[in-house]
């Protein structure tokens, strides 16, 4: 694992943005695994700055999201969906037919779930995947307890996480309890992996993920068993 420790947020955000400008200066129909969340935000606006103002390209760039709650519509504020659209898709020129985020609505999730599989892997499977971390070390919504081999799937959210995210919804009863993720082992396949965590709240997190057994008890280890994953991290989750 490469780790990278870095001032602040937008140094973290530059380091990022630079590989996966750099995936799609090389291969113009990469495939990108998107996160939500708070962490890679400044990453979505160095790549829009990509866009308007070093005319990067994005319409061959087909992306796949880690995750969505159950039972949120795409047009609610608190969707996945809408962040992505919100935050990054809408300002630059990603066709719509190449963005793939799991439909929390939908009402076969298992079947839902299984051409998700399928549409990664059709597509070659994904270049880089992004990723955040949870307090608990959840990549996704791959919960503590998850299988290392576990693929995109419906999973409960735990009594932290929901409370984590509760911050974003007016009551902690409207948190969904449920969120289709991606698995661990369909993560693993992705050819490169970038781990961003920032802010002392996470340095337990990152603590277990450098130091720690590989252990289901805290999902991120898995990614010890990877080849190629950079963590880029601020002062306060390094220390
Ligand atoms: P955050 O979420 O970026 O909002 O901290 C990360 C995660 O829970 O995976």
């Amino acid at each position: 694992m490469k780790i990278l420790i870095k001032n602040n947020d937008e140094k973290m955000s530059k380091e990022a943005a630079k590989i996966i400008i750099n995936q799609i200066n090389i291969k113009s129909n990469s495939v990108i695994g998107f996160a939500t969340g708070g962490t890679p935000l400044g990453l979505y606006k160095e790549l829009i700055i990509a866009y308007n103002e070093d005319n990067l390209d994005f319409t061959q760039m087909i992306t796949f999201n880690l995750d969505e709650y159950v039972g949120l519509p795409k047009s609610h504020e608190q969707s996945y969906n809408k962040f992505m659209w919100d935050n990054l898709f809408n300002h630059i020129n990603v066709k719509k037919e190449n963005v793939n985020i799991p439909d929390g609505m939908v009402s076969d999730p298992e079947g839902f779930c299984k051409e998700y599989e399928k549409k990664i892997e059709e597509v070659g499977g994904i270049d880089i995947q992004i990723l955040g971390i949870g307090r608990n070390g959840h990549i996704a919504f791959n919960e503590p307890g998850s299988e290392f081999d576990s693929r995109t799937r419906v999973v409960r959210l735990t009594e932290e996480t929901i409370k984590d995210n509760s911050i974003f919804f007016e009551d902690i009863h409207d948190v969904p309890t449920k969120a289709i993720t991606m698995g661990l082992g369909t993560i693993m396949e992705a050819r490169k992996i970038i781990l961003l965590a920032r802010g002392n709240n996470k340095s337990d997190a990152i603590n277990k993920l450098l130091n720690g057994l590989v252990t289901k008890e805290a999902p991120a280890t898995v990614l010890k068993n990877h080849k190629n994953v950079t963590i880029i991290i601020d002062k306060e989750a390094a220390e």
